[in-house]
């Protein structure tokens, strides 16, 4: 057995106070302290202490009845931080230090055995890996259910003509659910990102010890199993050291609150009246103290908004680590609040957007005038003209003179009289109204991954099967 940690009980000091000749000043107490905020991985604290302490028993390190004490006293700490009694200590510094010290109070010498083979630099990073691993599994479950309102609104619309634009001038018609499903593949990626960083943060960290590992003949293994890791990590120094993972994640939740950003942008664009394009239900806007005209969209302008954040919280993360030598510093306790405020940040803005979503409201008629005010079928023309045996250059060029003459005169494309119409080019022939309207634009566009109706019924059932799929395999 190792001498128990002596000073661990010692008043208002720390864990190491022996060494020290004086109490640490008050300012650096709270600008150290971290349990203000990294308490809430007191339930990944206490999982992976249990594990440890389970660990230590088994290799004849701890002995039983330690256990016993150190799994009682745990279970009265899990239950005093969750009916809101536990005291927390600004004096104990962190959330591992809080626990100790109050394991300590309840089990004794047992509680001051717990910290055997282990350093707060190992446990600090099981308990982040544990409680990410937790959050991405959140975050996917909404993840998924926003998707499944994508699919749901796409399908509704597989054949609702709206314009397609670039440069955000119109280009072609496409059906409002094909553009819906341009979103459901961006999340698709997004929760692929996810996925793949949970997989490599799933590694166990703990047997690290301070640094360099341990000289008890500890079994990393077990630990790793009863906590649900995928195996452990090779090397003690970048066990306890990077935070690579904190960092992907912040990564994949960027972009993801990049692509969400994007949708809000679209969506604010869309409830403007010059596209008047879309209505958000009542309660996910909000009015204007002034103009009661107003309805503004709060919560498409804030998710845009709060991918700021997002974004900042991966470079300050990067920038957090990017100077440090290995293997652990204190500069890693940074890692939290960015790490905490992008869980927070992407579990609000997901279950906010699954649940507006279906309350998405299209004015078909509305898209359908924007459709033919701008000109989108112009390409048809051009493609019908080519399939008549004229060269696409020449094509274009014929069209763009059509386009011209019709601006002129104020009207759509479909509207002049095939007479003016074939004057343009003797090509031109009754069949010509099918291709100019939007309806028969998009249904001619069935080319895979193209927004014909049909194509998108197609892609929302693949769409169905891989959710069906995402869901049975977590
Ligand atoms: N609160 C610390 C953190 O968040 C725990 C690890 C402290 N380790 C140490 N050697 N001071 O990183």
């Amino acid at each position: 057995m190792p001498p128990p940690e002596e000073n661990l009980h010692a008043g208002t000091q720390g864990a190491w106070s022996g060494r020290f000749a004086e109490p640490v000043d008050e300012r650096v107490k709270r600008y150290t302290a971290s349990v203000g905020f990294d308490r809430r991985l007191a339930a990944f604290d206490i999982a992976g202490s249990l594990a440890h302490a389970r660990m230590l028993a088994g290799a004849g390190i701890l002995s039983a009845e330690d256990l016993a004490a150190i799994e009682r006293g745990m279970a009265t700490i899990r239950e005093e931080i969750a009916s809101g009694r536990f005291a927390w200590s600004l004096d104990a510094e962190d959330v591992h230090l809080n626990i100790e010290r109050r394991l300590t109070a309840l089990a004794g010498d047992a509680g001051k055995r717990l910290h055997t083979a282990r350093s707060r630099n190992d446990q600090v990073a099981t308990d982040v890996r544990l409680y990410l691993r937790a959050a991405i599994d959140e975050i996917l479950a909404l993840l998924r259910a926003l998707q499944r309102a994508l699919v749901d609104l796409a399908e509704r619309h597989a054949g609702t003509v709206m314009p397609g634009f670039t440069h955000l001038q119109v280009a072609q018609p496409v059906t409002f659910g094909h553009h819906l499903l341009a979103y459901y593949e961006m999340l698709e990626r997004d929760a692929g990102r996810l996925a793949d960083c949970r997989r490599r943060a799933n590694r166990l960290p703990l047997g690290a010890a301070a640094l360099a590992g341990t000289s008890f003949p500890i079994d990393r293994e077990r630990v790793a199993r009863e906590l649900g890791f995928d195996g452990v990590c090779e090397n003690s120094l970048d066990a306890v050291s990077d935070r690579d993972f904190a960092i992907e994640f912040a990564a994949a939740a960027a972009i993801l609150m990049v692509h969400l950003s994007r949708f809000s942008e679209e969506l604010i664009l869309w409830m403007t009246p010059a596209f008047g394009f879309v209505r958000l239900p009542d309660r996910y806007t909000t009015g204007s103290s002034i103009m009661p005209q107003k309805k503004n969209p709060d919560v498409p302008e804030l998710a845009r908004g709060k991918a700021g954040r997002v974004i900042g919280h991966l470079m300050g993360l990067l920038t957090l680590m990017k100077g440090q030598p290995l293997a652990y510093n204190k500069d890693n306790q940074e890692d939290k609040e960015p790490l905490f405020d992008t869980v927070d940040t992407l579990l609000d803005t997901l279950a906010i957007f699954a649940e507006m979503v279906p309350g998405i409201e299209a004015d078909e008629r509305a898209m359908r005038a924007a459709t033919e005010a701008g000109y989108a079928t112009a390409t048809d023309l051009a493609d019908y003209l080519v399939r008549k045996g004229m060269p696409f250059r020449d094509a274009h060029e014929t069209v763009a003179r059509a386009v011209r003459a019709a601006e002129g005169l104020g009207v759509g494309l479909a509207e002049l009289p095939l007479a003016e119409l074939a004057a343009f080019s003797p090509l031109i022939g009754e069949d010509v109204f099918a291709v100019l309207s939007p309806e028969g634009s998009v249904a001619s566009r069935t080319s895979r991954g193209g927004t014909a109706p049909a194509e998108v019924r197609k892609a929302v059932a693949r769409a169905r099967a891989a959710l069906a799929a995402a869901e049975a395999g977590r």
